[in-house]
């Protein structure tokens, strides 16, 4: 018996379409969920230093994650609980998330001054870890399509504090360009960002957990392939507003190579004026060059990043 058979069956041809090593490793992931539970100072409320002791006083035991100096993990079972009810969490001080989705805004080569798109922004995660990293002097637009997600992407920035260097428009960002051209001025409908992230809607089975079956039992090959329709979509959109000299980064927290590697082959062969270029993150593995991977494991959710630029 392989091992894919002992799974369910709907995972095993995302399994099956992926190189014997790499296999091993999502599905130890997707076994041994998740132990930690981590975050990110805020810099927009507070400070490293004020988080840290409070994190003393606290007596909570962190560890400082070496990808990213805001970043920080402990263990979830006995500090989660602990956490959450600090006066530093209550009050926007930090930001729980995970490791892996602090990666692409940190692949984006950020600078002061920059006018970013957050194409699919809510909840709002890494819309706020931006405006911290660049202590509000940058232009973000964070876009929504639903009234939900769009209403919790509106709280996350209020209660992080990043209001003022934010804009949130609730639209379909497959009607990015004709909107910015409806609304232009001085023909600035496209080409307009320094910056794109583009955090697709994606099946998420980066994120799976076999031990819960809610976290796999909808995925299946054709709900891959139909996201892979509309995150190729949202890329051609984010292609025409990106100013020649800018740089988009793609990321999904999906493993399967439907959603990935070949939404960005494809971009690629059409677009053969784009290249992909090194992430300052070391990543797990890169099935072709510059494909970043990440496994689903005990500190990290499965993950996908590349970094667009124009040759
Ligand atoms: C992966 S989540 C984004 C997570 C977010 N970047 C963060 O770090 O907090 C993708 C988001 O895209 C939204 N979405 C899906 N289709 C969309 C579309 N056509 N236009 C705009 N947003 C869309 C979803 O509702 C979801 O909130």
């Amino acid at each position: 018996m392989t091992k894919t058979s002992k799974i369910p069956s709907n995972l095993t041809p995302l399994l099956d379409s992926l190189p014997q090593e790499h296999r091993e490793k999502i599905l130890a992931g997707w076994s041994a969920p998740r132990n930690i539970v981590s975050f990110r100072v805020n810099h927009l409320n507070s400070s490293r230093e004020e988080v840290v002791k409070a994190l003393g006083e606290a007596s909570l035991l962190s560890s400082a994650w070496d990808g990213f100096e805001d970043a920080f993990y402990m263990a979830k079972e006995e500090h989660e609980y602990t956490l959450r009810g600090l006066e530093i969490y209550k009050q926007g001080k930090i930001y729980v998330q995970s490791l892996t989705s602090m990666i692409p805004a940190l692949c984006l080569g950020l600078h002061p001054g920059q006018k970013i798109l957050d194409m699919t922004a809510a909840p709002g995660s890494k819309t706020t870890q931006m405006a911290s990293m660049l202590a509000w002097k940058c232009e973000i637009t964070a876009l929504e399509k639903f009234g939900i997600r769009h209403d919790k992407l509106v709280h996350t920035i209020k209660t992080q504090g990043a209001e003022k260097c934010v804009k949130v428009i609730k639209m379909d960002a497959t009607e990015l360009v004709q909107f910015f051209s409806q609304n232009a001025q001085k023909n600035q409908g496209r080409k307009m960002f320094d910056r794109i992230l583009l955090d697709a809607p994606c099946s998420s089975d980066g994120r799976i957990n076999l031990g819960d079956e809610t976290t796999y039992k909808w995925y299946s090959p054709e709900k891959s392939a139909s996201k892979a329709l509309l995150q190729y979509e949202l890329l051609e959109q984010a292609r025409k507003m990106l100013k020649d000299d800018g740089k988009l980064v793609y990321s999904t927290c999906a493993v399967n190579r439907t959603e990935n590697e070949e939404v960005i082959q494809k971009f690629l062969t059409k677009h053969p004026e784009y290249h992909l270029l090194p992430c300052p993150i070391t990543p797990d593995y890169t099935l072709e060059d510059n494909m970043n991977r990440w496994y689903p494991s005990e500190t990290m959710e499965g993950f996908f990043v590349v970094v667009l630029e124009k040759k």
